[in-house]
């Protein structure tokens, strides 16, 4: 999300230039917009030249299904279905749980999938959203869960039939055993849990639990690559063999049914396996933790801990307005949206020797000598939507 900046990305040659854009991060070595920006590998496109290309629809690509197989083992869920998107992933999760309305769909009210992901809740399941704003700032709770979900056949009542959980959620890991005790009331209640596990990578990579500790807890539950893994394309969500039938089918009828869909998966995979397996994710935490030093160090208040590889800055308490502090940033040739930094595995050490300096420059008026007077950017073009309770 929030990808939504135009930019003229000069370290990406263009089709007259010979290098590869596959061959380094590039101008994502500086981008700390999200992780979305993350520039896939040779290895990646390696992968998709040797693809196989048959046809998933009739569940014929091996490439696409040995992928299914490798995520359904990593999470100890039966059967996956690899999607476009985390946003065609836990709205075809929703769908494929749902029957007809009167049903509802409770979550915390800073998720994505009522916050970022265009309405589909209402468009595609006609489902009320019940949010809650979890009192701790972090994450919501079992007790608040417990007092908001509708558990009722009255003619009045809109029955809560999913709890949804995001985690990460702005970085900030839900901990397993609030996730256990939610799950574990939910199931004496006949409700379905579905996890928006998009980063739910970032939480195992900092020791919250293992992949499979937070699967086992919940009906469904959808995984992105494109994300901090790093892949060009693709999420996948996982749950039961009668769900993901019936998630193929909800999937086709909003055009998700991939032909050669290899070239998806086969990305996909080295992203799993290189950037996941392999353990790249744990530097990047220790970076966000280094950056969050390197500002508190100079006196800069903090958002939000840093649990994974978000660092939320607090500028406000500082008298600095987030345009200000998005127009510094582009001179010192780094690229952020607001508050939030987020510290994916491609992040340089020169892009953090930078950091030092904006956030002196920030907080003491001192410029560094990385600093250039321009910037190429429109400021309002990369602030976060500004949601209230997203800075709490
Ligand atoms: C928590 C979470 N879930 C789902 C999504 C949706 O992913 P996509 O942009 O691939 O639709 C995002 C996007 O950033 C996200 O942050």
């Amino acid at each position: 999300m929030y990808a939504n900046a135009s930019s003229t990305n000069s370290a990406h040659p263009t089709a007259s230039t010979s290098r590869s854009a596959w061959e380094s991060p590039g101008s994502a070595a500086f981008d700390l917009r999200s992780d979305v920006v993350t520039t896939p590998t040779a290895a990646m496109l390696t992968a998709i030249s040797q693809t196989t290309l048959l046809d998933d629809v009739f569940l014929e690509d091996p490439t696409t299904t040995s992928l299914e197989n490798l995520v359904s083992s990593l999470t100890g869920h039966p059967a996956a279905l690899l999607v476009l998107s985390g946003t065609m992933g836990n709205q075809v999760a929703l769908r494929t749980h749902l029957g007809a309305p009167p049903h509802a769909v409770l979550c915390d009210a800073r998720s994505h999938i009522i916050q970022y992901e265009a309405g589909g809740v209402a468009s595609l399941c006609g489902a009320l959203v019940q949010p809650i704003v979890p009192a701790n700032g972090k994450y919501i709770t079992a007790e608040e869960v417990r007092r908001h979900a509708v558990v009722s056949d009255d003619v009045h009542a809109c029955p809560t039939r999913i709890i949804s959980l995001e985690n990460t959620l702005n970085g900030t890991i839900m901990p397993l055993a609030e996730v256990r005790e939610i799950a574990a009331w939910a199931r004496q209640h006949g409700i379905i849990v579905h996890m928006d596990g998009a980063r739910l990578w970032e939480a195992v990579v900092a020791g919250a639990g293992s992949l499979q500790d937070y699967c086992k807890e919940v009906d469904s539950l959808s995984l992105c690559f494109s994300k901090g893994l790093g892949a060009p394309i693709g999420s996948i969500i996982v749950g039961s063999e009668k769900f993901i039938k019936r998630a193929r089918w909800i999937r086709k009828s909003i055009g998700g049914g991939l032909r050669q869909a290899g070239v998806v998966a086969a990305p996909a995979r080295v992203a799993v396996e290189e950037t996941y397996l392999s353990g790249k994710l744990k530097q990047s935490h220790l970076n966000a933790k280094k950056i969050a030093k390197i500002w508190q160090d100079l006196g800069g208040k903090m958002m939000y801990p840093v649990d994974t590889n978000m660092v939320w800055l607090n500028l406000s308490p500082h008298g600095v307005e987030t345009n200000k502090f998005i127009t510094l940033a582009e001179q010192y040739g780094l690229r952020v949206m607001g508050e939030r930094l987020v510290v994916h595995y491609q992040i340089s050490k020169e892009a953090i020797a930078r950091l030092e300096q904006l956030f002196t420059d920030v907080l003491t008026g001192k410029a560094g000598d990385a600093k250039k007077s321009t910037v190429n950017i429109d400021p309002d073009d990369m602030k976060l939507p500004h949601v209230e309770w997203a800075y709490r």
